[in-house]
């Protein structure tokens, strides 16, 4: 996501460590939690708050590598001062020898960058190194939620889960109204608006 960086982003990220950690930081158990989701390029946060609502009993972590934009998100945070939401600024990559094997529940992928040329693939979120680094973070039947616009992402997301052995339990091409257990975007609002039409699918390890 691209963001003008804002000189309030940095100090409000330092004022709230109970909200905010960095991809250094291990990716704790929480008390009274016993199931946990993560949302990867959790943008500015509407998802993962949204989210953290509907499903009180879950503890939802979000990781965004840009400080702006994660700041934005930090400010929704503060409005509800979730019980059940840790940000993390950083990169998924790096964060993920972080997390314990086995930790998550669940993935959110909403509308990750597509990264379109063929030489930038290995970029992509759901490129088979990334994709095996969630396969070891997620617990034995743990599901990845895939949502996007771009055609070209989702089949080959499709095609490097299946290659992963994931049972595709969900395939919406299109996905047509967001679903009662399912939370709009801000990508997603915006492509709703435009008419685009957006694609999703749930994965589920073995
Ligand atoms: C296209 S935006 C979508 C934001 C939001 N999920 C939505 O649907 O509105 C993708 C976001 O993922 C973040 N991102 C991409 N790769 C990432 C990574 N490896 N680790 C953390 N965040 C990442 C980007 O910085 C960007 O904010």
């Amino acid at each position: 996501m691209r963001l003008k960086s804002k000189p309030w982003a940095k100090p409000l990220i330092a004022e709230h460590p109970e909200y905010v950690q960095t991809d250094l930081d291990p990716f704790l158990p929480r008390p009274g939690f016993h199931h946990y989701a993560l949302e990867v390029g959790t943008g500015k946060g509407d998802f993962i708050i949204g989210k953290s609502l509907q499903q009180p009993q879950t503890f939802f972590y979000g990781i965004e590598r840009v400080t702006t934009v994660i700041a934005f998100a930090l400010k929704k945070v503060l409005i509800n001062k979730p019980l059940n939401i840790q940000l993390v600024l950083g990169d998924f990559a790096k964060a993920s020898f972080s997390i314990a094997d086995q930790f998550f529940d669940e993935i959110y992928l909403n509308f990750s960058d597509p990264w379109p040329k063929l030489r930038h693939h290995k970029r992509r979120l759901t490129a088979l190194g990334n994709l095996q680094k969630m396969t070891r973070i997620l617990k034995a039947k743990g599901r990845i939620f895939l949502k996007t616009d771009n055609l070209d992402l989702f089949m080959y997301s499709l095609g490097n889960l299946k290659q992963m052995s994931y049972n595709i339990i969900e395939i919406q091409q299109p996905y047509l109204q967001v679903e009662s257990n399912d939370i709009m975007t801000e990508y997603e609002s915006f492509f709703r608006k435009a008419s685009e039409p957006i694609y999703r699918l749930i994965a589920q390890k073995e």
